[in-house]
């Protein structure tokens, strides 16, 4: 039997304008996809056993068979001859906007080429995880298979030509507590991805200036996080928030949970992901702040996850 883990992550500055280019922070979380996989059986049968939003592994069902059809594919595994059973689990459950799709593909990638004996860096892991990415978000930027292969935080800037990305780890003094809300609206990252496109395209004049300001707030980002400076690291959550909201990837479940974590003293928040519904993130050092602000959440009835970034390994 092979086994292998994925890393879930968060988007702490960046998501969607990454995809066109401009610098994004991500964090891995310490929750992770497990999978294992036997050759055995007819054919690929999927056995998912991850916890998660209703209707999140029915909504996704096609397009996690078009990914490990992807997967298999560039790992030169025949589709016709591959007898595999593969069964997915783990404590990141299936919220939309936390990378459970990039987690499971690396945990999947990783179990395949155990069982197959084959030895794979972790580089060649991440192109197979981008690979089956493509089937949950069109065109991923591969900021969340990088975050769920090499874990810990990082960097992450796309290069638009098709060469290597650049991928930084970032150190920070400590790890951070954070809450992470699921507004139960099971998102599609795709039509997240292509709406922006679209929008962007027609909509130059709008657009650029809000790209460049998501370019500026990524390097503000970046050096803020390392001088540990959470107050300021909250403030430009909250205004990266405000342009994701003006690229038109908020929703009314989001903003409400957003508000409510700032009402009880979150240091920032912003959605996380895709948008569109998923789930938020709010920077709640401490873990009587984090308590406060989840206990908040939870007793209004939403799904809450207690989380830290800036581990480096779990
Ligand atoms: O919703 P998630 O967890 O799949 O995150 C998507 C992040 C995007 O920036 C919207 C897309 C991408 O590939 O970078």
């Amino acid at each position: 039997m092979g086994r292998g883990s994925g890393f879930g992550k968060v988007i702490l500055f960046g998501e969607h304008f990454v995809v066109h280019g401009v610098p994004g922070i991500v964090s891995a979380i310490d929750l992770t996809a497990d999978a294992k996989v036997k050759k055995i059986g007819d054919g690929i049968t999927i056995k998912d056993e991850r916890r998660g939003a209703k209707g999140y592994t029915e909504k996704k069902r096609t397009q996690q068979k078009e990914s490990i059809q992807r997967m298999l594919k560039t790992m030169g595994i025949d589709l016709e001859k591959a007898f595999l059973e593969i069964w997915l689990g783990g404590n990141l459950p299936g919220f939309s906007g936390i990378g459970a799709s990039a987690a499971s593909s690396v945990a999947i990638a990783r179990a395949i080429a155990e069982e197959l004996e084959m030895n794979l860096s972790d580089e060649r892991i991440n192109e197979i995880a981008y690979e089956a990415e493509k089937a949950y978000a069109g065109t991923p930027s591969g900021i969340d298979n990088s975050a769920a292969t090499y874990g810990g935080l990082i960097w992450f800037r796309r290069n638009l030509s098709g060469g290597q990305n650049t991928i930084e780890r970032l150190s920070i003094r400590q790890p951070v507590e954070i809450v992470i809300g699921s507004t139960r609206v099971v998102a599609d990252t795709k039509e997240m991805v292509a709406g922006v496109a679209e929008r962007k395209n027609e909509n130059p004049e709008k657009y650029d200036p809000l790209f460049n300001q998501a370019e500026w707030l990524a390097l503000e980002a970046r050096k803020t996080l390392e001088d540990f400076d959470l107050r300021k690291v909250g403030r430009l959550m909250n205004e990266n928030h405000g342009l994701l909201q003006q690229i038109e990837v908020s929703c009314k479940e989001l903003d409400y949970l957003i508000n409510l974590t700032r009402e009880q003293g979150a240091f920032g928040a912003k959605l996380t992901g895709g948008g569109g519904g998923g789930c938020m993130v709010a920077l709640t050092p401490g873990k009587e702040l984090q308590e406060a602000v989840a206990t908040a959440m939870e007793k209004e009835g939403f799904k809450v996850l207690r989380a830290k970034i800036g581990i480096q390994k779990i």
